[in-house]
C-alpha cells in the first residue's frame, strides 16, 4: 500500500489550500471536509467538464436541480428506508462500531472486546421539517441524488416530450451516515454526486448498458487518469444494490488499493414502478405510436470527491528537486501564473500586471512576485499550474514573454499579442 503517497497528498491539500479538515478549530468532524480555494476551483473545473459532457454535449440529456429534502415518502417507495443499510457489530466493552462486513476479525480490532450480534445500520441523516421535532415532521438528506430526478420524470416528459432514449442529469450534494469513514475524501459523511438516469426501453437496457460503461471509462480516461489505474469490476448478484439487475464500478487504483470510482448500474424500471405505485400518479412513459410503459434506466453515477481524489493521486509527481501537480490544464486551478522578473523594478512589474489583467479576461490566472524565480516555479508546480510567464529584461526589447512549462520545465518566448491564442489551443484543442 502507497501509505506515503496518500500521506503527501493530503499534507499537501492542506499545505497548499486544497482540502482542509472540516470544523477543525474545533477539532474537526469525522467524515467531513471543506475545499479551500485551490480545492474548490479544481473541484468546479470536474463538475463542469462532466456537466459538459452529459448535458451540453447531448441534446437528448437534461440538467435538473432538485432539492436536498424531499417528501419523506420518496425513501419509503425507493425502498431506502428498509434497505439502504450497512451491517453493524459494535464492541461490548469501548463501544466502537464497526462495519460487520469489513471486518477480518471476530473481536473488537480495537480493544479485543466481545462483539454485538449483527444488526442493520440505516445510513440516512434523518432531520425535522419546520419546528415541531416529532416523527409527523421528520425527513431525511438525499443519500443519492436520482430520487430527485425520478419524482421530477413526469414533469421533464409533459414540459419537454423527449423521445426514447433520453436522460436527465443532475449535480449535487448527498449525505450518507457512513459507519466507517477513510482515507482522505474518498468515504465521506457528505460528499458531491453526480448521475445521469438515462431511461430506455425495456429491452434495450443491456446494449445501453455497454455503450455507458465505455463512454464513462473513456470520459475518465479523457480526463488524463492513466489507463492501467482504470478498471471495470463487476458486482456479484448477491451484492446488488436493492434496485439493481446488474452494477459494474471502475475502479481506481488508489494508494490504498483498487477502489470504486464510478458505478453503473442498470436499475430497470424499479423506481419509476415503486413511485408510482405509492404517489398513485401516472408515471408511464407514452411513445408515438401510444403505448405506454415504465422505461428501464441505466444510471452511470460518480462522487466528485472520489474523482478529485484519484486525479491528484494520479497527477502527483515528485522527484529530488521538486513536487509537481501533473494535471491536464483544463483541470488545473490555475491555467497560467504570471510574474514579473524582478518584483522591485517598476518597469517590469507595470508591464507583467497589464499581460496578468489581458490573460485573466480568458483564464484562470495566478499573479506571483514572492520570492526568486525558482522558489515561484516551485509553487506553481505545486498546484499544478501548468504554464509560468515571465516578463523580464528582453521582454522590454522585443515584447516577447518567457513561456515555462510544468512538465518539461522548457522555456519559450512568445509574442505578447500571441498568448492568448497559444493558451486557448492548448488548453481547448
Ligand atoms: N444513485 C446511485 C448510487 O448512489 P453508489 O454506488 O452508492 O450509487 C455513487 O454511489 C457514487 O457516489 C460512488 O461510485 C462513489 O463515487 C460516490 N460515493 C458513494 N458513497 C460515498 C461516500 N460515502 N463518500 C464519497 N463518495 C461516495
Amino acid at each position: 500500500m502507497e501509505i506515503n503517497l496518500m500521506e503527501k497528498i493530503v499534507s499537501l491539500c492542506k499545505r497548499r489550500g486544497f482540502i482542509f479538515p472540516s470544523s477543525q478549530i474545533y477539532g474537526g468532524i469525522n467524515g467531513f471536509w471543506d475545499f479551500g480555494p485551490l480545492g474548490v476551483l479544481l473541484k468546479n473545473n470536474i463538475k463542469e467538464l462532466w456537466w459538459r459532457e452529459m448535458v451540453l454535449k447531448n441534446d437528448n440529456i437534461y440538467g435538473l436541480d432538485s432539492t436536498i429534502i424531499h417528501n419523506p415518502k420518496v425513501w419509503q417507495a425507493s425502498g431506502h428506508t428498509t434497505f439502504f443499510t450497512d451491517p453493524l457489530r459494535e464492541c461490548k466493552k469501548c463501544h466502537q462500531r464497526f462495519r460487520a462486513d469489513k471486518l477480518t476479525k471476530t473481536q473488537c480490532p480495537e480493544c479485543n472486546g466481545e462483539l454485538t450480534a449483527v444488526k442493520q445500520f440505516n445510513l440516512m441523516f434523518a432531520t425535522h421539517v419546520g419546528p415541531t421535532q416529532d416523527s409527523a415532521n421528520s425527513a431525511y438528506l438525499r443519500p443519492e441524488t436520482c430520487q430527485g430526478i425520478f419524482i421530477n420524470f413526469r414533469s421533464v416528459v409533459d414540459t419537454f416530450h423527449p423521445k426514447m432514449p433520453f436522460g436527465i442529469a443532475q449535480i449535487g450534494k448527498g449525505f450518507r451516515n457512513e459507519i466507517t469513514t477513510g482515507n482522505f475524501i474518498f468515504r465521506d459523511r457528505e460528499f458531491e454526486m453526480m448521475e445521469l438516469e438515462y431511461f430506455v426501453r425495456p429491452g434495450e437496457d443491456e446494449n445501453e448498458f455497454e455503450n455507458w460503461k465505455e463512454k464513462r471509462l473513456n470520459w475518465h480516461l479523457k480526463l488524463g487518469i492513466k489507463k492501467e489505474k482504470l478498471r471495470f469490476c463487476e458486482h456479484p448478484k448477491e451484492s446488488l444494490a436493492h434496485y439493481s439487475k446488474r452494477t459494474v464500478d471502475i475502479e481506481y487504483h488508489y494508494p490504498f488499493g483498487w477502489s470504486e470510482l464510478e458505478g453503473i448500474a442498470n436499475r430497470t424500471d424499479f423506481d419509476l414502478k415503486n413511485h408510482a405505485k405509492h404517489s398513485k400518479q401516472n408515471l408511464f412513459y407514452k411513445d408515438d405510436e401510444g403505448k405506454e410503459f415504465y422505461p428501464f434506466v441505466i444510471e452511470p453515477s460518480v462522487g466528485v470527491e472520489r474523482l478529485t481524489l484519484a486525479i491528484l493521486a494520479d497527477a502527483y509527481y515528485e522527484d529530488s528537486q521538486r513536487i509537481c501537480l501533473r494535471l491536464k490544464p483544463i483541470l488545473a486551478p490555475y491555467k497560467i501564473a504570471v510574474f514579473p522578473l524582478l518584483a522591485n523594478k517598476p518597469e517590469l512589474k507595470t508591464k507583467a500586471r497589464e499581460i496578468y489583467e489581458t490573460l485573466k479576461k480568458n483564464f484562470s490566472v495566478i499573479w506571483d512576485d514572492i520570492g526568486n524565480i525558482g522558489k515561484r516555479y516551485r509553487r506553481q508546480d505545486e498546484i499544478g499550474t501548468p504554464w509560468c510567464v515571465t516578463y523580464d529584461f528582453e521582454s522590454i526589447e522585443n515584447n516577447t514573454v518567457t513561456v515555462r512549462d510544468r512538465d518539461s520545465m522548457k522555456q519559450v518566448r512568445i509574442e505578447i499579442g500571441k498568448l492568448v491564442d497559444y493558451f486557448s489551443k492548448e488548453i481547448y484543442e
